[in-house]
């Protein structure tokens, strides 16, 4: 197997990805809510280690135009495919580096970080090499700021390991090739599948797993199951590690994980009631909810100050935007163990609100209608309605200050989509949420014609669209004519309104 000295896989490349927990105004907003200070997002530093083709990285550096981005991974093949995407979309903010994480590359130039990022790297490597992560962490991040680690976790990824251990088994004698050894690990579960052996009938979930890895990427796989250093990690182990470098556990995604609220059933809530120490809980709830992965975020406690705002003062200048209309919007919601609180009358005004622009909990309590909250519960009913999903953070610190255009990176992940024919979604940046939202590619083909038809017709911006993303522009070999692409266009756009998505792409952000 072709691999570096970490013992990384390098000779396959992973899947692209997009993941908008990584987006920096969702974690403030994860530190905010767990009542830690945001990072200013008007001027900042950003590190995603193990970044992959960079995907995230070319999102929220597009979004986020007072940031300065790195991203790192060891595979060569990576890198460059971050770098074709950042040229094609005029990306400037971004510098992608190919290397191991290091101390060479911890002492080399690069700044201090506000925020330091990584998914699915900490539980996919060597402990050794997780030392290294952690001493470029200690060297690299400055005081008060944020680390958001993802990784498999017991005790739910450690129940799947009998799958991964059998494939190995079964397809490492076999063959040298990842990707062969996928196909013979997968024919050997199928064959197992089949059989009905007693050992899915006595685990229906592991049966259920089973069959879900023949929908992933063979690329996914040859990573997840073909790799030398795979490692489910409990809570208390990452947060003993962190601790070692003087980093505190700050809060868990997904988002009802930090509210006590929601986070335990009710029929053990009372058990639970006076657990305060945070991690302590978490190893709780992992065992109660058989946790696969968790994501979850780290703070360097700022030496100037060792108390914590609170949520309150640390939401309170934050701004808010609903994403779905008021005639779409949900009251009834459970999130976690908790019905949400939604349907009061303080609630449905602070939601009619944020339909209106965004807005903080300052700017909200100027309201005569909100007059009469406390700071304290007007902030607990915005974070409900984040819960709910329909209202999110926006990445707009303050009034006015003109949102960059996303345009060019949306094209250009466009035309990396339709390379891909297996592929059915593409991701298109939001500069007003500071993150991507999926979207079938013949929608998000339309919808990129039409934020770019402000200079030229609707039918020219589809035609250049489509040049620049591989599509045919020929009806039965012949060239489309002037009309039929005027035609195509109109088709595509009446598409788009009668779905909706043309009303929800306009409201997420993503064309204007
Ligand atoms: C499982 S993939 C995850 C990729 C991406 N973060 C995602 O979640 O889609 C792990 C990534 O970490 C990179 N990697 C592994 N060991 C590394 C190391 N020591 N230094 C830098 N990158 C590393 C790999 O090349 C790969 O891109």
């Amino acid at each position: 197997m072709d691999s570096n000295p970490t013992g990384y896989l390098t000779n396959v490349a992973y899947t692209d990805n997009y993941y908008e927990q990584l987006s920096p105004a969702a974690l403030n907003y994860l530190a905010g809510v767990n009542g830690h200070a945001p990072r200013s997002l008007s001027d900042f530093d950003y590190c995603e280690l193990g970044c992959g083709s960079a995907v995230s990285l070319l999102v929220h550096a597009a979004t986020h135009p007072g940031g300065r981005f790195v991203g790192i991974d060891l595979n060569p093949e990576h890198i460059a495919r971050g770098e074709k995407l950042a040229a094609a979309a005029g990306i400037r903010n971004l510098t992608l580096v190919a290397e191991p994480v290091s101390d060479a590359l911890a002492a080399s130039g690069l700044p201090a970080f506000d925020f330091i990022v990584m998914h699915g790297l900490y539980a996919w490597v060597h402990p050794e090499v997780r030392e290294v992560v952690r001493r470029f962490i200690d060297a690299r991040l400055k005081p008060g700021g944020l680390v958001l680690v993802s990784y498999n976790a017991r005790p739910g990824c450690t129940a799947r390991e009998p799958l991964r251990d059998i494939m190995r088994r079964f397809a490492l004698p076999l063959s040298q090739d990842p990707l062969e050894r996928v196909q013979l690990g997968l024919s050997y579960l199928r064959l197992m599948l089949n059989a009905q052996v007693p050992f899915f009938r006595l685990n229906p979930e592991l049966a259920k797993y089973a069959e879900s890895l023949f929908e992933r990427d063979p690329h996914y796989l040859a990573h997840d199951i073909f790799i030398d250093t795979w490692n489910p990690l409990g809570v208390e182990t990452v947060a003993g590690e962190m601790g070692d470098i003087g980093l505190q556990f700050a809060g868990s995604l997904p988002l009802w994980q930090n509210h006590p609220e929601a986070d335990i059933p009710d029929n053990l809530a009372g058990l639970f009631s006076a657990q305060t120490e945070r991690v302590t809980r978490e190893v709780h709830k992992d065992f109660i909810y058989n946790t696969v992965f968790r994501t979850d975020l780290y703070v360097r406690p700022a030496t100037d100050s060792q108390s914590l705002p609170g949520r309150t003062k640390a939401l309170w200048n934050m701004r808010f935007s609903a994403v779905v209309p008021t005639d779409a919007v949900q009251l009834s919601m459970q999130s976690g163990s908790l019905s949400l609180p939604l349907n009061t009358r303080e609630s449905r005004m602070v939601f009619g609100l944020l339909q209106d622009g965004a807005r903080s909990p300052a700017e909200l309590a100027t309201h005569t209608g909100l007059a009469h909250m406390s700071p304290d519960t007007l902030v607990e009913t915005l974070c409900w309605w984040v819960l709910s999903g329909q209202v999110r953070p926006v990445t707009q610190e303050g009034d006015g200050g003109e949102l960059p255009s996303a345009a060019g990176l949306n094209r250009a992940l466009l035309a990396a989509a339709f390379q891909e024919p297996d592929r059915e979604k593409t991701w298109l940046a939001s500069p007003r949420f500071g993150c991507a939202f999926p979207f079938d590619k013949a929608q998000a083909l339309a919808l990129c014609a039409l934020s770019d038809s402000a200079e030229q017709s609707p039918s020219t911006a589809l035609h250049e669209l489509m040049q620049e993303s591989g599509l045919s522009v020929e009806q039965d070999g012949v060239a489309m004519s002037e009309s039929e692409l005027i035609e195509l266009a109109e088709q595509l756009f009446d598409e788009l309104e009668v779905a909706g998505t043309l009303d929800s792409a306009r409201r997420l952000g993503v064309i204007e």
